[in-house]
């Protein structure tokens, strides 16, 4: 009987060792340890055997059990091993990585970002408006007259029913007083729109940060100082700024706010990057009509406005040239700024 044992547990160390794969070694295991397999019928035997035989018997049995155990738990580390082998094959561990292509933000953004986390810090609340607009918010309540040039089909584009694609975030100073009452602090960064032919300082969608300011007493020297603080905080504390008297329907005084570029080898030359003015008692009043109520009485409230080009804000602060730099999706270009 123990030579049987024997016998069985050659036979299994020897099946066992010759498994190829996971699957014909659990199958192995499965022949030889398993509740029905070689071993455990014959341990099954035992019953029949005298007193002075079941030791012996024992012994060879767990003999037999340790060393096919044994056998099972070195053939799988040395499948593992060769898989683990296999699995690195031809592959050369000590190449440098390839590189992670990182995302950055878009030029635009950056700046309007920047220009956004300023006027905030100076109390300024984001607002917002439709970019499909009505001819009222985008004109007639920002004082503007049915034949001004703005207003005309060749720079404008309108729907059939009335509407227009807004053409400057100003509309978003009527909506605010609509719905708010005074002290009145708001940016309203956003697209507009104009019928422009496409060239290097041109597009018909372009990218403004309204700002809105309506409280008592606020005077012209308010607004100097606050857009001078804002373009040095952009642009450095150096950069000259200046205000050049302009006009526009829905301030007065109105002016056109400069930036001085200065670009190594090249004379120093002003830039445009804003319109502004004291809000126009006249569009206190079509606001104070259409609320009914005395909240904009322009007996009691006075105000500043001002309206940025972000587009051109980001061509001073990187030097671009051309516009369309910024809608064209050149990684080549945009990777710089990444
Ligand atoms: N809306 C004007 C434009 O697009 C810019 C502007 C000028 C905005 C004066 C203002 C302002 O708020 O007060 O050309």
């Amino acid at each position: 009987m123990t030579t049987d044992i024997q016998a069985i547990q050659d036979e299994a160390v020897a099946g066992i060792q010759a498994a190829s794969n996971e699957r014909s070694l659990e199958d192995a295991r499965v022949s030889f340890l398993g509740k029905k397999g070689t071993l455990a019928a014959a341990s099954a035997g035992m019953k029949d055997l005298s007193n002075e035989e079941k030791p012996a018997f024992g012994a060879a049995l767990n003999k037999a059990r340790a060393a096919i155990t044994q056998a099972l738990d070195s053939k799988t580390l040395e499948l593992q091993q060769s898989a683990d082998k296999k699995s690195v094959e031809g592959i050369d561990l000590t190449l440098p990585a390839r590189e992670l292509a990182s995302g950055g933000l878009h030029p635009l953004t950056i700046v309007k970002d920047r220009a956004i986390q300023i006027l905030r810090r100076m109390g300024f609340a984001l607002a917002d408006g439709p970019e499909i607009e009505t001819e009222y918010h985008c004109f007639d309540a920002l004082n503007t007259p049915d034949d001004h040039p703005a207003r005309n089909e060749k720079d404008t584009f309108y729907f059939d029913g009335g509407k227009l694609l807004r053409t400057h975030t100003s509309s978003v100073q009527i909506r605010t007083m609509e719905n708010a009452t005074p002290p009145i602090r708001i940016i309203a960064p956003g697209s507009a729109y104009r019928r422009d032919d496409v060239d290097a300082t041109h597009l018909p969608v372009f990218n403004q940060l309204e700002g809105l300011f309506v409280d008592k007493d606020v005077k012209l020297g308010d607004l100097k100082g606050t857009l001078k603080y804002f373009l040095q905080a952009m642009f450095g504390g150096e950069t000259e700024v200046r205000f050049r008297p302009h006009f526009f329907p829905f301030t007065e005084p109105s002016f056109e706010i400069d930036v001085k570029l200065h670009v190594a080898g090249q004379e120093p030359k002003w830039i445009e990057v804003a319109g502004c003015g004291m809000v126009d008692p006249a569009v206190f009043s079509t606001i104070s009509d259409k609320r009914g109520d005395q909240a904009f009485d322009p007996e009691h409230v006075t105000g500043y406005a001002f309206g940025m080009g972000l587009d051109r804000l980001a061509m001073i602060q990187w030097g671009i040239k051309d516009i369309r730099a910024l809608v064209e999706n050149d990684t080549r270009f945009l990777s710089q700024f990444a």
